[in-house]
């Protein structure tokens, strides 16, 4: 074989030695059959075999990208994590947003919730927000979860997408009015992962330096402005390409305009929580920001794309477990079941010791006692005789300070009904007294438009709970099903 003249370096085996010819197989003969030996080739197809990582169950299709967050505002009076600990303060982060419901390769301009998740890569450990564009979820129970992806995802016997089981579910689980007419409005297409908010959406905790706890909400609001898609754009904007968010994104980056959000945060002290009309910790309500302003705390700039897509997006790792010192979670059932449910899911997605790849390793010392299992490549920094806790020799130990104060809890081991007694309709109500007319007429026809294909039944029982938002919004919604059905 004659060597091309590149200045390339020469491509070797995985083993390291020099390989001399990577155009033509090894065969008995110019006309084959192969050879056994012809390790490099066996080697090309097995590789390429194992070259898919499964998927993200949800939030599978996204993109993401590198930057920075920045303190603006002091708010180190209600939280001691050191990322808050002073004006001009940064910490270098990664972000990934997602739609929730597409595989891998679906289509980025649908009518879906976004994902907007921040790893902050703190030196205190990785913090990371992993948080939607909406501030409040479909339901408000972890055993509800399963079911209701399962309503988003695809019929066992069709493969088909199912706008009955999605309605069907809704109209059986009222606590989800409030995020499906959020879905439903206008907001429910996002032009692109720039120009829209992100929430951390579950009600979290600080603890501030004197060891007080304060509940605590995060508001992203972008920099960029709100900006939508009507179906009919969608239609247009899919038509012409897949990846519409994912190409908005890297070439904002790209030509330079980095988009920006404003961290904000809203503050409710301790024992606020027991009077408040609402549970506070219910992750299908919002706190009124008139009861609760919006305080700034800082910017999140985004301004580097990934170098290689799979490395640092497919495989990059959030986790609501993932806090740090002075910032921790709340008695919210559902932020209580996804504090386990992610590890679990990267442990399955990408390996035990998912957090020792580079994008989700932290920017601090690490010193754990796991021990061994798939990619356990990395050395333990511990003197080589501590490999068990307590030890004689000088392993690492605990910090105390890392700890919070004590929460108060009480009540009965029970299965409580979450349904009973709860206002689903006054927060949705209070959304769609935002509205204006034309607002409320392209939230009546989107309505009708998902529900082409329902039975009337389930359509009249959603009606039903509309109704009890508001009577416009029920009239709305039959009015435009009664219309496209006529047709
Ligand atoms: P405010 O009038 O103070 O705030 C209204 C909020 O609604 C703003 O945050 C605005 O976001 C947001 N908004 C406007 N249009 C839409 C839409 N189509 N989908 C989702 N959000 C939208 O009111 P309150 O705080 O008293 O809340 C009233 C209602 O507003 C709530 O019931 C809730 O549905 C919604 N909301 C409230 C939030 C909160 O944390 N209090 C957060 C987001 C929504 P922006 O400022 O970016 O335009
Ligand atoms: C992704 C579970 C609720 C936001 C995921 C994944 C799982 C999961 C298993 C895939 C993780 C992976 O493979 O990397 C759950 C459970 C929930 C829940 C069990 C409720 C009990 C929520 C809520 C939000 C949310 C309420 C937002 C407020 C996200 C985001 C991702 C995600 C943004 C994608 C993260 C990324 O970009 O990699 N969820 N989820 N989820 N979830 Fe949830």
């Amino acid at each position: 074989m004659t060597k091309r003249d590149t200045k390339g370096d020469t491509l070797t085996t995985t083993a390291g030695a020099p390989v001399a010819d990577n155009q033509n197989s090894l065969s008995a003969g110019p006309r084959g059959p192969l050879l056994m030996q012809d390790y490099q080739l066996l080697e090309k197809l097995a590789h390429q075999n194992r070259e898919r990582i499964p998927e993200r169950t949800v939030h599978a299709k996204g993109a993401g990208a590198h930057g920075t967050f920045t303190v603006t505002n002091d708010i180190s009076r209600y939280t001691k994590a050191r990322l808050f600990s002073e004006v001009g303060k940064q910490t270098p982060v990664i972000a990934r947003f997602s739609t929730v419901a597409g595989e891998l390769g679906a289509a980025d301009a649908e009518r879906d919730v976004r994902g907007f998740s921040v790893k902050f890569y703190t030196e205190e450990g990785n913090w990371d927000m992993v948080g939607n564009n909406t501030p409040v979820f479909f339901v408000r129970d972890p055993y509800k979860f399963p079911d209701f992806i399962h309503t988003q995802k695809r019929h066992p016997q069709t493969n088909l997408r199912s706008a009955t089981a999605a309605w069907d579910f809704w109209s059986l689980s009222p606590e989800s009015l409030h995020q499906v007419t959020i879905l439903m409005s206008d907001r429910g297409i996002p032009q692109t992962f720039r120009h829209m908010n992100g929430y951390g959406s579950h009600t979290f905790s600080f603890i501030s330096p004197d060891n007080e706890r304060y509940w605590v909400k995060f508001h992203f609001k972008t920099q960029q402005g709100h900006r939508h898609y009507t179906n009919r754009e969608a239609e247009e904007v899919i038509g012409q390409t897949r990846e519409s968010a994912l190409e908005d994104l890297q070439s904002a980056i790209n030509r330079g305009e980095s988009p920006k959000w404003t961290l904000y945060v809203q503050i409710m002290p301790e024992t606020d929580a027991e009077r408040t009309p609402y549970n506070p910790f219910d992750l299908t309500k919002v706190w009124p920001h008139g009861e609760y302003p919006l305080i700034e705390v800082g910017e999140l700039e985004l301004n580097r794309n990934p170098e290689n897509y799979f490395n640092e997006i497919e495989q990059v790792a959030f986790s609501p477990s993932n806090v740090v010192p002075g910032i921790s979670w709340s008695p919210d059932k559902m932020l209580q079941a996804r504090i386990f449910s992610y590890a679990d899911a990267h442990r399955y997605r990408l390996g035990t010791h998912y957090e020792a790849l580079p994008v989700n390793q932290p920017r601090c010392p690490v010193h754990h006692y796991h021990k061994d299992g798939p990619m356990r490549f990395f050395d333990s920094q511990a003197p080589k005789d501590a490999y068990y806790e307590p030890n004689s020799f000088d392993g690492p130990v605990e910090q105390p300070e890392a700890g919070e104060p004590p929460l108060r809890i009480s009540g009965d081991a029970d299965r409580f009904d979450h349904r009973e007694g709860n206002d689903d309709f006054s927060q949705p109500r209070a959304l769609f007294e935002l509205f204006d007319q034309d607002q409320r007429q392209r939230l009546f026809q989107n309505i009708a438009e998902h529900m082409d294909g329902v039975p009337e039944e389930i359509v009249e029982r959603q009606a039903a709970l509309f109704d009890q938002v508001h009577p416009d919004y029920g009239a709305g919604v039959r009015e435009a099903v009664r219309q496209r059905r006529s047709r």
